[in-house]
């Protein structure tokens, strides 16, 4: 099976072997063979990324700590080993909010009581700048995230207490940056926002509220004209995972449409301040099937055929996604199933006779409804949002941990492990499929699996405690550890990247990388060892950088490098 995908694989590759590369900086150039104007920013065509008038497809990682670390030498020694692991494309924050001053650490934007304050200080922009000149440095692209979804504070967020205010924060926090030894720092974003600029403090505000609009089109502003010359930076990403919910409330009239035109406001703010970069959203990828469309699917006239065709071998047209046909795949994998039961002898003239499911379970499970990751329970329409004119690529990303991908399709007779196996490689192939449909490219810019040695550093996204830390009480009366084996990680990530590469993704981005041997500064987002939750399983007494359950440490490591590595073989070109 794997030889005939990997040929299968190599004759793609052969097929969009790039076109001739011109790389004069700054001029506009024509491709001859092609007639397109050539550029050395990362422009797209016809569902796939050109950098220099050649195809770039990418496997990357995620630091979005880079712009925390306490000093340069630690950002370009990261760097480096980030490159030595044969990554093209680090994703990192460009954001870094803040309601106080800390004492020590990074900070970009102060928020406070309706007010805002940048600073381009050292321990400021100043640090974003080196991020991205070292990148550049070490032939790394460096896709910037502008906010975030989630910004829980400890001690606060479980839950907020009625009518609270940022002074109130501020005094249950303690003093600055005081909790700045918990596992997941340097988050800040939305909430930060919609806590400081008074009104109702409710999470959706961000997308709808023009005050706070206007203070975050103020910060794209000052970032996206600082770096638009900048050929190593891949993109803008408007936030990570936008969606209504957070960790904060948010009101019960929030839903897909208000953040698809937080979309189309932010995306066009943004080109028109920087024109030579792409736009995407950085949203988890939940569907809508059913929703009325903001930017309803234009169907565009097929792109003229370039002579020697530089492009990737198309497979039949997908239809668009809809809640009938998820009923119709569900009622498929239902008689799939019922298939399966008869051959295992489990089903006798549709009565079960053994086995582990029954037949009215199975029944049950087809009768469901449809799942929350297609239905817009998250306030999200991926397909509305990639179709937004100023949106260059579609992104989405997969957290099986955390939230629900699965449909109709999944096989429930698998072990756990294959089922989550199997939710990412269908979400993968939707993904990939919405991108030929849309004919822009996608790219997955976020995935991992929580490791059993990982489990008591893995802190949820809305969440500021591990709930598998040392410190906490075993939930419930769980028997199976928390967590899949480092070899089944290894396992899925390859399988994951061998399937998004087949399905036609342009880029893959793994979470999240690990480093170790840091400066330590207590106070900022990289404070020395402790023995609290949180802190890296390693024995040394270096900084490591924030570990949330996906980092991969230790042994493990170069395995899992290896691994993935492996299974993007020959993907990617590399043009930084
Ligand atoms: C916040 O701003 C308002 C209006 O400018 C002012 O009245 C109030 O004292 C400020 N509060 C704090 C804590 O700075
Ligand atoms: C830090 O966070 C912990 C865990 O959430 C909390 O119990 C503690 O009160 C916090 N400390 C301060 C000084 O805010
Ligand atoms: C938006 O936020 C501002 C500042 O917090 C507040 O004064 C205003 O009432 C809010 N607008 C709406 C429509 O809620
Ligand atoms: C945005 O910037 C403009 C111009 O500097 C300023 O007048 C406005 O108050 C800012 N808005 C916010 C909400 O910070
Ligand atoms: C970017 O380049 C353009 C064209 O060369 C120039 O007009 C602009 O000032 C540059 N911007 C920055 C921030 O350097
Ligand atoms: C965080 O999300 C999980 C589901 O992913 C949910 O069960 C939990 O209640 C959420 N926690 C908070 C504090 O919102
Ligand atoms: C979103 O939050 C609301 C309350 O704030 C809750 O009722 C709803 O179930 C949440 N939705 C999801 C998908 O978590
Ligand atoms: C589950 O996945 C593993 C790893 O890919 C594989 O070896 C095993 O055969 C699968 N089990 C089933 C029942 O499909
Ligand atoms: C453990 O789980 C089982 C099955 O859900 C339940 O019946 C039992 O009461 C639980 N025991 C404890 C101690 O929580
Ligand atoms: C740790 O970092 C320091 C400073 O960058 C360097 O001199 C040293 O060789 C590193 N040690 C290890 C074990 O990598
Ligand atoms: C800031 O760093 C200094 C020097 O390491 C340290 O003494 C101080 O306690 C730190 N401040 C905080 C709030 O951690
Ligand atoms: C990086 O790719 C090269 C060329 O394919 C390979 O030889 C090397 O082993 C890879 N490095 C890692 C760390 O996997």
């Amino acid at each position: 099976m794997f030889l005939v995908l990997w040929q299968l694989f190599c004759a793609v590759l052969a097929v969009s072997a790039a076109s001739p590369t011109q790389t004069v900086q700054g001029v506009k150039l024509i491709d001859k063979r092609n007639n397109f104007p050539v550029s050395p920013f990362v422009t797209t065509r016809g569902g796939q990324f050109f950098v220099n008038g050649s195809v770039f497809t990418f496997v990357g990682t995620n630091a979005y700590w880079l712009q925390a670390l306490n000093t340069e030498e630690d950002i370009d020694n990261t760097l480096a080993a980030i490159r030595a692991a044969n990554f093209t494309v680090v994703r990192t924050w460009a954001f870094n909010d803040v309601d106080a001053i800390p004492e020590n650490g990074t900070w970009f934007q102060l928020i406070t009581n309706g007010t805002v304050t940048i600073n381009d200080g050292p321990n400021g922009l100043q640090k974003l700048d080196k991020v991205v000149e070292l990148a550049q440095k070490h032939g790394l692209y460096v896709l910037l995230s502008l906010t975030n979804n989630w910004s829980p504070i400890p001690g606060i967020d479980k839950p907020l207490p009625p009518g609270f205010n940022p002074i109130q924060i501020r005094q249950l926090q303690g003093t600055n940056g005081d909790n700045a030894t918990l596992p997941r720092n340097a988050l800040s974003g939305m909430d930060t926002y919609v806590r400081n600029f008074g009104g109702h403090q409710e999470h959706d505000q961000f997308y709808v509220n023009t005050t706070i609009i206007n203070a975050f089109m103020n910060y794209t502003t000052q970032i996206a004209s600082r770096y638009a010359n900048h050929t190593n930076v891949f993109g803008w990403e408007l936030a990570n995972d936008p969606r209504c919910n957070s960790t904060i409330s948010t009101s019960v009239g929030c839903e897909a449409r208000h953040v698809t035109r937080w979309h189309s406001t932010i995306a066009k703010h943004v080109k028109s301040v920087d024109p030579n970069h792409l736009v995407s959203s950085g949203n988890q990828g939940y569907f809508c099937t059913d929703c009325p469309k903001l930017f309803p699917r234009q169907v565009a006239p097929p792109p003229p055929r370039p002579s020697p065709a530089p492009r990737v071998r198309r497979r039949r047209a997908p239809e668009p996604l809809s809640k009938a046909k998820l009923l119709k795949e569900r009622k498929a994998a239902w008689k799939r199933e019922r298939e399966r039961q008869k051959r295992a002898g489990e089903l006798l003239d549709g009565v079960k006779i053994r086995g582990r499911w029954t037949a009215s379970q199975t029944k049950r499970q087809a009768d469901l409804g449809t799942q929350s990751a297609f239905d817009g329970s998250h306030g999200v329409d991926s397909e509305d949002i990639i179709n937004i004119p100023q949106i260059g690529f579609g992104s989405f990303q997969l957290f099986p941990d955390q939230f629900d991908y699965s449909s109709s399709s999944l096989d429930t007779s698998l072990p756990p492990f294959n089922q989550t196996l199997q939710i990412g490689l269908d979400w993968i192939r939707r993904h990939a499929e919405a991108g030929q449909l849309f004919n822009k490219p996608v790219s997955l810019t976020g995935f991992g699996l929580v490791t059993r040695d990982n489990a008591p550093f893995f802190v949820p996204f809305n969440g500021t405690a591990a709930p598998f830390g040392p410190d906490q009480a075993p939930p419930s009366n769980v028997t199976q550890a928390f967590g899949v084996t480092d070899e089944e990680r290894d396992e899925a990530y390859s399988q994951w990247i061998q399937a998004g590469i087949l399905g036609g993704l342009q880029g893959i981005i793994q979470y999240q990388w690990s480093q170790n041997n840091l400066t330590a500064v207590p106070g900022s987002a990289i404070s020395p060892v402790s023995t609290e939750s949180g802190q890296s399983p390693l024995p040394d007494e270096s900084g490591h950088s924030p570990n949330d359950g996906y980092g991969i440490l230790g042994t493990g490591q170069a395995q899992a490098i290896e691994s993935i590595s492996e299974a993007s073989q020959g993907f990617g070109q590399d043009d930084a």
